[in-house]
């Protein structure tokens, strides 16, 4: 113990999303999911255990944080101080390399660099599986960024059976993520909200939770057979199905706006001129365009002359959790 540990993760976009819960407080998913790690997206995280402090102290992107992300962070040190069997509170330096955006995934990699960082620090040597376990605690998004490439987590039925695993962690298909930000602005509806009301109300959710069996078959399928475009038809209608449940909520909402509908009209011209580009979207208005590099100069072209304000960057599949 007593020692400073650094550690780095990576955000994860779902090709198969998870939404919904079926136990809330130990994040057990209803349902299994599948991602791919980015290389461009990034958290590092530095904890220290420091007898001296009367607290935890969380400083993010070198400011110092008091309210509710504090709590949280605590509450998550809390497992790890159980686990580890000590009582030392923490300092915690966390960067995000993630554009502040909406549904960008930064709780993913924020909480996989704080699982990996703090039980490291409190003494504990978790392999992969038990980290993406303590990492699932923080955020459920979070167990899949402990590990590079295509990463598959596993739903499960208590906290000893759900967890991330890798499905291919040196991607072989030439795939990558252009993400298209529109819209800066905070979500209105926290993902963790917005599922659980998802589940409550919406009448088709047991239907999205048999359907997205049958998709995470067959996107590990796509994804063993090379199979770009099967993997990106694949993403985008596992992703519209998520969005669904949300305008089929009572009463319904949306992350969408106006420019996600039209970006994904822009993504459907594209595919009539014969360029393969496939949309996915998470709990905001913004569009990852799944898309491959020969396709990038024109997929760029194409948003920047319709939507002069977005800013696109491009991402390829990432690597898992690294201690610096
Ligand atoms: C739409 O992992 O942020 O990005 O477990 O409540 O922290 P909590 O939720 P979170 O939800 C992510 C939802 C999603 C889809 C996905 O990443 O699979």
């Amino acid at each position: 113990m007593n020692k400073a540990v650094t550690a780095r993760a990576h955000t994860n976009i779902a090709l198969i999303k998870y939404w919904g819960k079926k136990n809330s407080e130990l994040i057990i998913p209803t349902t299994s999911s599948l991602s791919l790690t980015l290389d461009k997206f990034y958290t590092d995280t530095t904890v220290f255990f420091d007898d001296q402090l009367e607290q935890d102290e969380l400083f993010l992107n070198n400011t110092m944080i008091k309210n509710k992300a504090l709590t949280k962070t605590s509450e998550f040190l809390d497992l790890v101080r159980q686990m580890a069997g000590i009582k030392a509170y923490a300092n915690i330096t966390s960067v995000n390399h993630v554009p502040t955006a909406a549904g960008l995934a930064s709780s993913a990699s924020g909480f996989a660099a704080l699982a990996a960082a703090s039980s490291k620090a409190a003494g504990l040597d978790l392999n992969r599986k038990d980290l993406s376990r303590l990492a699932r605690r923080g955020s459920g998004s979070a167990s899949r960024s402990i590990f590079g490439g295509f990463t598959e987590w596993i739903a499960g039925e208590d906290d000893l059976t759900s967890y991330a695993h890798p499905i291919q962690e040196n991607v072989t298909m030439d795939i990558q993520m252009l993400t298209v930000v529109l819209d800066g602005s905070p979500k209105k509806i926290g993902s963790r909200q917005g599922m659980q009301h998802a589940i409550a109300t919406s009448p088709f959710y047991d239907t999205w939770v048999a359907e997205s069996a049958v998709d995470l078959v067959a996107m590990k399928h796509a994804i063993t057979n090379n199979d770009f475009q099967a993997l990106g038809e694949l993403a985008e209608h596992n992703a519209l199905q998520m969005h669904s449940l949300n305008f089929t909520a009572k009463p319904a909402f949306t992350y969408f706006n106006g420019d996600t509908l039209n970006i994904l009209n822009l993504i459907q011209d594209l595919r009539h001129q014969g360029i393969q580009a496939y949309a996915t979207m998470d709990a905001g208005p913004n569009v990852k365009i799944i898309s491959q590099s020969a396709d990038t100069q024109i997929i760029s072209n194409a948003i920047k002359n319709n939507f002069p304000s977005a800013l696109v960057e491009i991402a390829k599949p990432g690597p898992g959790i690294s201690y610096l």
